[in-house]
């Protein structure tokens, strides 16, 4: 059984995960996960690789089908919800998504757009209006016309991260949105993220690799180990050197920032950390 979920709203959660329990064939990799999304919060996920993280962002974003227990959005079971009402809510940007070859930038955010039109109504400004905003936010503007493939890694990583804004969802979860960029990038995304939050409302769920840009930047941290939640809260409370280790096996001292005081970590210098000798 996961322990129960701090909701830090007032307000129902936007997003509830129930017992979940998901995997792929014969591979069962979330074993009882329970998580509540609070809405206008920044929450991030963190935990070791193949913890499970992006299979629960999948799952919560009805990707993956649970094996047991329920996904819910704004209070409805998420699989009994319709494809595109759902994706006007709720935004995903997968890990290591791939863009059809030949896209421009504009043609890859243009189809964060998909979800608000239909055969019969596609309202062009609208759309183009936020591509437009969507393409300044990250700062892609200026490669609108080149092909995607062209970019760099951190230049495409951003035009995906475009798309999704595009979308213009109250929700939006994000795989490690943070890969390949620069760390002034890594920190104007998370300065972006948490003022689409707390000035707009937004709800966030993001996986990061990064500990102190989430304990930095997250309002409610949750932490995964093995296909379940170990411990969720706010930074302050959670991010502390027991569970750094209980979690990541990492040997960390936890200071604080003395200007904003948030928790940081430092990781200790391991001679022999469990890797393999090096033979030659
Ligand atoms: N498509 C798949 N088919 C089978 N097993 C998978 C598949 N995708 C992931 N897995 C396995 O499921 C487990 C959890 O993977 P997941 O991608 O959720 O981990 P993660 O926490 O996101 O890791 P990372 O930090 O490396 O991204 C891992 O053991 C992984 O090998
Ligand atoms: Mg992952």
């Amino acid at each position: 059984m996961s322990p129960p979920v701090t909701d830090l709203s007032d307000q129902q959660p936007r997003l509830t995960g129930k017992a979940l329990s998901a995997g792929y064939e014969t591979r069962p990799v979330l074993k009882g996960v329970d998580i509540a999304i609070a809405q206008g919060k920044l929450t991030v996920l963190l935990g070791p690789n193949g913890s499970g993280k992006s299979t629960l962002l999948k799952t919560l974003a009805r990707t993956i089908k649970p094996s047991a227990g329920r996904v819910y959005l704004d209070g409805k079971d998420i699989h009994h919800s319709n494809t595109r009402g759902v994706a006007k809510r709720l935004g995903i940007l997968p890990q290591g998504p791939i863009a059809p070859e030949g896209l421009t930038v504009k043609q890859l955010v243009g189809m964060g757009r998909f979800p608000h039109q239909t055969l019969w109504r596609q309202d062009a400004k609208q759309d183009a209006e936020a591509i437009r905003e969507a393409m300044a936010y990250t700062n892609v503007t200026e490669f609108a016309d080149r092909n995607v493939d062209a970019l760099s890694g951190g230049q495409r990583q951003r035009c995906w991260i475009a798309m999704v804004l595009a979308q213009k969802t109250d929700l939006i979860l994000l795989d490690e949105p943070t890969t390949f960029l620069d760390l002034k990038v890594q920190v104007d995304l998370l300065e972006l993220l948490s003022r689409l939050a707390h000035e707009h409302g937004r709800t966030l769920l993001l996986v990061l690799h990064d500990l102190n840009l989430a304990a930095a930047y997250a309002d409610h941290l949750v932490m995964m180990c093995d296909g379940r939640i170990t411990t969720s809260g706010p930074p302050s409370e959670i991010f502390t050197a027991a569970n750094l280790k209980r979690v990541f096996d990492l040997e960390a001292r936890v200071l604080h920032d003395p200007e904003s005081g948030s928790p940081v970590c430092v990781p200790r210098k391991r001679p022999a950390s469990g890797l393999a000798p090096i033979q030659s």
